[in-house]
């Protein structure tokens, strides 16, 4: 995989017309286009549509988290649609995570479990009735997650290498929190460079606003690819 397919923008925009301009501004520029539940809800799945048609890659951040038999129908719909990436909560158990997993069949889409969200603290999580650190949630639930089927997780930079540790070099770890040398953190508390992010061992990155709200989007998914190329390439 070269530099720049590692690259994933969130198209975290409030509408369709939006992340069209958005995505056509940064064709060639990044690997992966990501539409979570803002723009889908927006009537994102027009843009997905659009983009599958034009030959990009797709990471539809949807994050299900129902019944076996519903997730199952909604994997088969999103790998329907042609997407590269698909996640579930691996909170949704291992029968729900196998039945996605099988619902995509032999189709291309991978799936990704998310393990505990960045939003969680210990205490959260002690309020939710679940044991021990974050950490200690975030390998149970990644080996739960990998058992049961799944391609890979979602995880923060902070938590690739015990990822790594737990399940190998070919389940695969997409990092969110990523922040360029010298931009603001927004509301990233455990954020990480890119270069540290993939030296750490992700095979992605995610990237919203550092690219998105910039003046020249093109120019700022650029120097991104440039400032990890160099990291420890897997
Ligand atoms: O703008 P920013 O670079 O913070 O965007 C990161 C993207 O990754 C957003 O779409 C956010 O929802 C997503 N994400 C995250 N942390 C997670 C999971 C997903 O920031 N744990």
């Amino acid at each position: 995989m070269n530099a720049r397919d590692r690259l994933i923008v969130a198209l975290d925009v409030p509408s369709v017309a939006e992340a069209d301009a958005l995505s056509e501004r940064l064709a060639g520029h990044v690997g992966m286009f990501k539409v979570g539940s803002q723009l889908f809800s927006a009537g994102g799945i027009e843009v997905v549509r659009r983009l599958v048609a034009r030959r990009e890659r797709v990471f539809l951040d949807l994050k299900y988290h129902d019944i076996p038999n519903t997730v199952a129908g909604a994997m088969d719909a999103a790998a329907r649609l042609g997407v590269a990436l698909v996640d579930v909560h691996a909170l949704g158990g291992s029968a729900m995570i196998a039945a996605a997993a099988k619902a995509k069949q032999d189709r291309d889409t991978r799936l990704l479990a998310i393990t505990i969200l960045t939003s969680h603290d210990a205490a959260t999580l002690a309020e939710l009735g679940l044991a021990g650190s974050v950490q200690e949630a975030v390998v149970r639930l990644a080996r739960l997650a990998q058992k049961a089927g799944a391609d890979g997780v979602v995880a923060s930079p902070q938590e690739v290498a015990l990822i790594r540790e737990a399940c190998g070099q070919d389940f695969l770890v997409v990092t969110p929190g990523i922040r360029p040398l010298g931009a603001s953190r927004g509301d990233q508390a455990r954020a990480a460079t890119p270069a540290a992010a993939v030296a750490a061992g992700c095979d992605y990155i995610v990237v919203g606003r550092p690219i998105i709200e910039a003046s020249d989007p093109a120019a700022a998914a650029d120097a991104i690819v440039a400032e990890f190329a160099s990291a420890t390439a897997r």
